[in-house]
This record gives C-alpha cells, sequence and structure tokens, in this order.
C-alpha cells in the first residue's frame, strides 16, 4: 500500500454533506462544529501587521528559522508566563502553525518502519504525519475514567525498541482534558528511559476560561536532559488561525532535526507576521489572552446550562473552547450527531471522528457568535 493509501479516511465528509443539503434545503443551520474562532484578531495586533507589511525587508525571504526578533519574544514569553528558561538560538523554532511542525516531526525521528505512540483520541495529524513519514502510529487509549490522560502504568507494555517518538496533547481537543505537573515529570521519564522523544501539542495552552494558569510541560520535564518538546500555536491564542504561525520549543537536538526537515519544506513565515507574532506575546500578552478567551466562558456557560437542563453528562473542564459530552445510552456518536442535524438543524461533532476511543460522545465548539450559541443552546435545550 503506497503512504497515501495509507491514510484513513476524512470522517466528517458525510456530515459536511448533510450540512450542506440542510443548507440547500432551506434550514437554518446551527454550526458548532468546527473549531475555528469567530472573532477577529485584537485590532492592535492588526494594526502592527498593516504597518509591518509596509516594511521593504519583509518583502523578501524571511528568517527561516525565525528571525531573531521572535525569538527571543518567545523565550521571553517562555520564561515569563511558564517559568521555562529556553535558549532562543537552538531550542525555539518558529512553525508555520503548529499542524505543520506535528506534521513534519515524524518525517524528522522516525526510519521506516519506526512506531509513534498515538492517543487514541485525538488530533488525526499525528498518525497521518507519522503514516506519511513512512511509520506506524500505535495507539494508546484515552479513557474518562482516567481523566483523559493515558494510563502511564500501562504506556511501558506499548514500548519496543521500534518505538522513537509519543504524542500527547493536553490540554486536549476534543475533550478539554488538562495535565499535572506531576504527570508531565512522570511520562517525560518513561518515555526518556524507552529512548522517545515526547511531544506536547500544546495548541491551547493559553485556551483557559477558569482563569487558571496553564501549565507546560517543559515547567516539569528538562528539555536540556530529556528529549522533550512543546508545541505552541498562536493561532488560537490571538484568534490567528489563518494567519500560520506557531513555534517549538525544547531539546536542542529535536529542535535542530526538525529544522532540517522545514529547510528542505518551506522558507519560514512571513516576516510582518513575525513581528506581529513578537508583539502579541510581548508585555501586552496576557491582558490580550484576557480579551480573547472572555466570550468562551460566557459561552460555555450558557451551553452548560441547556446541556444540564437537557440531561446531559458533561466532561468537566476548564480548558479549551469545547465542550465534550456523552451520547445518551444506546445511541452511536455518528447516529446521535446526524439525527441532532435532522430534527434540530444543530452541527455537532461525533467523538468518533477522532478516533474509535471517542465513540460515546460528541464535542461542542464554541467558536460561534453568540447569539448562534444561544439559538443552538435553546434548540438543545427543548430537543429531549
Ligand atoms: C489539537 C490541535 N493541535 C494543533 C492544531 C493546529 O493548529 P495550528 O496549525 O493552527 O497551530 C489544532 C487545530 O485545530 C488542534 O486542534
Amino acid at each position: 500500500m503506497s503512504r497515501l493509501q495509507s491514510l484513513p479516511p476524512y470522517l466528517f465528509s458525510s456530515l459536511d454533506a448533510a450540512k450542506a443539503k440542510a443548507r440547500a434545503a432551506g434550514v437554518d443551520v446551527v454550526d458548532l462544529g468546527i473549531g475555528d474562532p469567530d472573532l477577529p484578531t485584537p485590532p492592535s495586533l492588526l494594526d502592527a501587521m498593516a504597518a509591518a507589511v509596509r516594511n521593504p525587508s519583509h518583502h523578501r525571504y524571511p528568517a527561516q528559522r525565525g528571525g531573531a526578533l521572535l525569538r527571543s519574544a518567545i523565550a521571553d514569553y517562555m520564561a515569563r508566563r511558564h517559568g521555562v528558561t529556553v535558549d532562543p538560538s537552538g531550542e525555539v523554532l518558529v512553525l508555520l502553525g503548529s499542524k505543520e511542525g506535528l506534521g513534519h516531526l515524524p518525517l524528522a525521528l522516525l526510519e521506516e518502519g519506526d512506531v509513534a505512540l498515538v492517543p487514541d483520541l485525538g488530533y488525526p495529524v499525528y498518525a497521518q504525519g507519522t503514516l506519511l513519514a513512512g511509520g506506524e502510529p500505535r495507539t494508546f487509549g484515552l479513557k474518562p475514567e482516567n481523566g483523559f490522560l493515558p494510563d502511564l502504568s500501562t504506556l511501558p507494555g506499548l514500548f519496543d525498541e521500534r518505538v522513537r517518538l509519543v504524542f500527547m496533547n493536553y490540554p486536549n481537543n476534543p475533550t478539554g482534558a488538562v495535565a499535572t505537573p506531576a504527570f508531565w515529570s512522570a511520562a517525560a521519564e518513561l518515555c526518556g528511559e524507552a529512548g522517545a522523544v515526547l511531544v506536547n501539542d500544546a495548541a491551547y495552552l493559553e485556551v483557559t476560561l477558569d482563569g487558571s494558569r496553564p501549565v507546560s510541560m517543559l515547567a516539569s520535564a528538562d528539555h536540556r536532559t530529556r528529549r522533550v518538546i512543546e508545541l505552541h500555536s498562536l493561532s488560537k491564542m490571538f484568534n490567528m488561525t489563518g494567519w500560520r504561525v506557531a513555534f517549538a520549543v525544547g531539546n536542542a537536538g529535536v529542535i535542530a532535526d526538525l529544522g532540517r526537515v522545514k529547510e528542505s519544506m518551506d522558507s519560514g513565515v512571513f516576516g510582518a507576521i513575525q513581528e506581529t507574532a513578537a508583539l502579541a506575546l510581548g508585555p501586552d500578552c496576557e491582558s490580550l489572552l484576557a480579551g480573547v478567551m472572555a466570550p468562551y466562558a460566557v459561552r460555555r456557560d450558557v451551553i452548560l446550562a441547556a446541556l444540564a437542563d437537557a440531561g446531559f453528562e458533561v466532561f468537566p473542564s476548564p480548558a479549551t473552547f469545547y465542550v465534550w459530552v456523552r451520547v445518551p445510552a444506546g445511541e452511536g456518536s455518528v447516529a446521535f450527531c446526524s439525527r441532532a442535524l435532522e430534527e434540530i438543524g444543530l452541527v455537532i461533532t461525533p467523538g468518533v471522528g477522532f478516533g474509535p476511543g471517542g465513540e460515546g460522545w460528541f464535542r461542542i465548539s464554541l467558536t460561534a457568535p453568540d447569539e448562534r450559541i444561544a439559538e443552538g443552546a435553546r434548540r438543545l435545550k427543548e430537543w429531549r
């Protein structure tokens, strides 16, 4: 089988088609499926970008691994916000979105036939990047009884000499689960003993809705002594999903390996975007984040109240802009979500779209305008 043929089918295509059909039939569809911020990038960043775009030095090829300005802003941000010291010259790499870094990481670390441990359920790119690199994804389960964290006592059973890479993602999409410092130090130790690189996909690290401080893996797993890296993204931090800017921080050897793959693939992030990203991560970062996250907390309360009224069981979480909900007993997640579209015109994401481990759950995204969230909540409440 070719690498391309090994990629799994896109599980959401039938739902996408059903959504398009409902819209064409005139249904007022409330779409709480996609996780893509509806609100614009903060005005101060737009102003900075508008000015930066006129700087002719940005019209040339950018610094491929990220310019000094952005790399030092990233190091400052990691120290100030997470208490983590990284060397901006060798322990930071600017990415064209964290998806790009996650997708290329297996190419940097796996030889043909090597194994990456990937979570079931999880963001599909971990397994897809592994397959495209000629590697083999091997899944570990995330169970509600473990708070959707891997059971570290069973993880060693999955390791053998072919395992080179372990993907984790906390705060987690789609469940909203968060990891503790104790979890990270134990996970890093296990992976280190097994000779595997541990990567945390931290795309949602700053999406906390209860004011709690996010926990970076690197605060408890020392990247100077362990092969650990963390991928951060400005996409969800500042409503910048369309801009494509993110970064990897952590172990210098792993950063260098990923950088070598990228050298053959891309020529870096547009300089004006880098300059704006440096500003976003600077001293105004906390106030910008507070403004971006505030609407989600309000929206979440509206949805949680409706779900409680309708008798749904929700996985409690302080993080991400998703709400993870149990499908009523006896129904599959795809069947349930199809019925939600048919009966109340509501688009929600079946858990099984994130892997077999997501069966029995569905995800509601809070990235829709307040009035659509309110309408979705009203329909849910009246439905059951
Ligand atoms: C878990 C997770 N990781 C990474 C990404 C990629 O984000 P980006 O490439 O915009 O940084 C997403 C996007 O939805 C995601 O859900």
